[in-house]
């Protein structure tokens, strides 16, 4: 079929099976010329299929020559209807693997589930024997907790009273007000249960429990922190609740993991497009002003950059894991310059629709955007007639 891009909001419906690859070989080559990296050789990718998750499995496997198991959640492809990128993504990237000689299998299936949890322990106990470096990547609007059955769903609301602030509408570039009511109820509680630390408990748990992890095994799930004026959309909205409960979460994993010297940190990572941050307000507007400040100075990073810097700059320099004053790893520390950040704040100021295009990096944005689907790659023949029904090999 010939596949085109069908935008409703901020999600894409269809996916490119060719572009997803693009996407995938483009990182690779990326992690390859920056050279090896001595780390991790068995790793758990746990939201493996897009983002920040694809970016690590991708650093591990083809900078540290790792093998690499792959839990995600993603549609595959029926006749006529396209997978989810992340689909196309983890099929892209076994290939690869399997090319290279590297051990890849993946796992489709909600992670919050015991049942996902227990296969991937089986397939550990099968293929790997223990895992050195567990990352963990998920971003969910809801959790379907595994002990009391219930349905949690997370929202991204400010707490105690309406935010308002501008926001683009990135397709149409139109920049406008908006206000979001604050959260009520068990908002807050349901928030920090999807995205808070109770699940990557879990899973070092049921892990640990079964003996799979090696001595001096590692942990690492990803959190955010920003800038004023998403603050109470964000940090010290519902989200960052649940943000500080997943930093909270690995001291006490990191005491769980005592008798293994083992260690959990939480990495702050940069403001990027990706299917979890396009769905929040405010944020594509300030990333699209960030790109164009970053860009300028020559210090922008996509996904592959931040985690092949995390990699190579943090977690494997042979030195002692760098962090801040609250036990973070810190990779979005060019973000977070404060020229950096008194640029974008000015020009948060004088964004409207009509001075954006010129002020902000909205073509960056959309191109991104794009690119999340498989689309806007160079090299690819959107024109093609393509088949859309690929299978992840490892996936039965
Ligand atoms: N995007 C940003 O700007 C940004 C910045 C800093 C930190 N982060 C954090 O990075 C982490 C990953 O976010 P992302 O932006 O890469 O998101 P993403 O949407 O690109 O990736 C989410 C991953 O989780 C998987 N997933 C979702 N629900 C699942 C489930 N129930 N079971 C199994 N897999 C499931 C998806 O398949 C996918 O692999 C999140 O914790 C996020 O808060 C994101």
């Amino acid at each position: 079929m010939i596949i085109e891009p069908r935008m409703r909001g901020f999600i894409c419906l269809t996916a490119h099976p060719t572009g997803c690859e693009q996407n995938i070989k483009n990182q690779i080559a990326y992690v390859k010329s920056k050279g090896h990296i001595e780390g991790a050789k068995r790793v758990l990718v746990i939201g493996a299929s897009t983002g920040f998750g694809l970016a690590s499995r991708i650093t591990s496997a083809f900078g540290c020559d790792a093998s690499t198991i792959g839990v995600f959640f993603e549609k595959p492809a029926s006749e006529g209807k396209t997978a989810s990128p992340g689909w196309y993504n983890s099929a892209a990237f076994e290939n690869e693997a399997k090319k290279a000689g590297l051990y890849a299998k993946s796992i489709n299936g909600d992670a919050f589930s015991n049942e996902v949890k227990q296969q991937t322990i089986d397939l550990i106990k099968k293929d790997l024997g223990q895992i050195d470096l567990i990352i963990y990547s998920l971003a969910s609007p809801v959790r379907l907790h595994p002990v009391t059955g219930v349905l949690h769903r997370s929202v991204l609301k400010p707490i105690g009273g309406t935010f308002t602030n501008k926001t683009v509408d990135f397709h149409s570039g139109k920049v406008s007000d908006i206000s979001i009511a604050p959260c009520e109820g068990d908002d807050i509680e349901n928030t920090v249960t999807v995205m808070g630390g109770e699940d990557w408990s879990m899973w070092i748990d049921a892990l640990k429990k079964e003996n799979l992890l090696a001595n001096n095994a590692t942990t690492i799930a990803y959190s955010y922190i920003g800038p004023e004026v998403t603050e109470a959309v964000y940090r010290k909205g519902t989200i960052g609740k649940a943000k500080d409960h997943l930093e909270a979460t690995a001291f006490s994993i990191t005491d769980s993991l005592a008798d293994l010297e083992g260690k959990a940190y939480v990495s702050v990572n940069k403001a990027l497009v990706t299917q979890a941050s396009s769905a929040i307000p405010v944020i594509p507007l300030y990333i699209s002003l960030l790109y164009k400040i970053m860009k300028a100075e020559g210090i922008h990073e996509g996904c592959i950059e931040q985690m092949q810097r995390l990699y190579a700059q943090r977690l494997y320099t042979g030195n002692a894991i760098p962090t801040d004053d609250k036990g973070r790893i810190r990779i979005d520390d060019w973000e977070m310059r404060a020229d950096v950040q008194e640029k974008v704040a000015k020009l948060w100021l004088e964004a409207t629709t009509e001075t954006l295009p010129e002020i902000g990096d909205l073509e960056g944005y959309r191109n991104d955007f794009h690119n999340l689907f498989g689309f806007g790659f160079e090299g690819v023949d959107y024109k093609a007639d393509t088949n859309e029904m690929v299978n992840v090999s490892s996936i039965v």
